[in-house]
């Protein structure tokens, strides 16, 4: 181990509130799939700084259109319009699903989680939230109430009234939730962090069916599937499923902080001036980076490329005796193994491959930017032989 690592370690634990387990790495640069430590070595991000560099670390689009917005305005509130900002909600839209028609920038999945329900609630007039067992949707108190997975929301309580939770993938459940209190539905089109769990194809389009038939507002948590992620733009279009409202954060903003939340049509009328806002969201900066992303994804084939690469990995996968299954879609894999899922992390770790693990202990969780390509696949697949 490097030591300036050791002095940076020291420092950042003795001044920093102890909410995180790290990794024994400070890492100090990225390029592409690639980031550096404060050695100098260099890992294979499968982890994707946390499923946030979406398009690689600092691709060159992104930085230069943060960069040259820098230098022109660093920011000024939505109480002025911004021609960035008009060209990066536009740019969102226009990937969105069909009937999407307006954005609401702020800044981390938490909080746009927060906005979606507020006009869930504001759109029905009815209290109760109905949330899944396993989802994960943030820490914030309305997000965190929403929160089934493990113990991130009980130690904390009470949290806020009116939230209940069911089976994720259970129509039966649902329905039976769904009575005259229910405003909204919320959940992770895939629960990532509960382990790569991954709904029945028909859940989705009856999940759809029912909150229309009895007036809920239905709710996406695209944090981590959204803009490409599973091989399409949003989780629903394969399924031809349009939620009422989709959330989003982590790569929205190639790596500047941003969330964002767009919202159906029929919806979007609810909310007037002073019943929401954000100082920071939909500044000039996150918009360029949003705008930069976006295009990115779009001009380098990118969601075409996660859907490629992640049937590749499975297919690799299959002639690997470690591994149990494979979870997930596109570029988001849960990795199913006998055996703790952290020690094979750390094992990886060691050969200069960053990857995650989850809530479940036996899966390894992969989170990559979406240009990741077949070599370095084969990179991952080779060191994962030698387990
Ligand atoms: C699915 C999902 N929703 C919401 C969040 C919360 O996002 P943030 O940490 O940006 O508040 C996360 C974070 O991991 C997430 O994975």
């Amino acid at each position: 181990m490097d030591s300036s690592f050791e002095i940076i370690k020291t420092k950042e634990d003795s001044c920093q509130l102890n909410t995180y387990k790290k990794l024994p790495l400070s890492i100090e640069r990225g390029q592409g799939v690639y980031v550096y430590d404060s050695g100098g070595k260099k890992y294979l991000d499968l982890y994707g700084g946390h499923a946030v560099a979406l398009t690689g670390h600092c691709h060159p689009a992104v930085v230069k259109a943060v960069r040259d917005q820098v230098e022109k305005l660093i920011f000024y509130s939505n109480v002025v319009y911004s021609s960035v900002r008009a060209d990066a909600s536009a740019a969102l839209i226009d990937v969105a699903p069909s009937g999407m028609d307006k954005v609401f920038f702020c800044n981390s999945g938490s909080e746009s989680n927060e906005t979606a329900m507020k006009i869930g609630r504001k759109f029905t007039g009815k209290k109760k939230i109905v949330a899944m067992k396993g989802g994960f949707h943030g820490r914030t108190m309305g997000s965190l109430s929403a929160t089934g997975l493990g113990n991130y929301r009980n130690q904390f309580s009470p949290v806020i009234d009116g939230y209940v939770f069911v089976e994720f993938g259970n129509i039966k459940e649902l329905k039976s939730s769904l009575d005259d209190d229910a405003g909204a539905v919320i959940l992770e089109p895939i629960q990532s962090m509960a382990g790569v769990e991954v709904a029945e194809d028909e859940y989705y389009e009856k999940l759809r069916a029912i909150c229309t038939e009895r007036d809920v507002v239905l709710i996406f948590d695209e944090v981590q599937t959204g803009l490409g992620r599973t091989g399409s733009w949003f989780f629903g279009d394969r399924h031809a499923v349009v939620p009422d409202i989709i959330t989003l954060a982590k790569g929205i903003g190639g790596g500047i902080p941003v969330g964002g939340v767009i919202i159906h049509e029929k919806i979007s009328r609810t909310i007037g001036p002073g019943e929401h806002g954000s100082t920071f969201g939909g500044g000039p900066v996150a918009s360029a980076a949003v705008l930069a992303n976006i295009n990115v994804i779009k001009d380098e084939g990118l969601v075409q490329n996660a859907r490629e690469a992640g049937d590749y990995i499975k297919r690799e996968l299959s002639s690997v005796s470690t591994v149990r299954k494979v979870k997930g879609r596109g570029l988001l894999l849960g990795i199913e193994i006998e055996s703790e899922a952290v020690k094979l992390r750390d094992f990886l770790l060691g050969r200069g491959i960053i990857t995650g693990t989850s809530s479940n202990k036996n899966i390894l969780r992969l989170l990559p930017p979406l240009t990741l390509k077949s070599r370095e696949i084969d990179m991952f697949i080779e060191a994962l032989k030698d387990y």
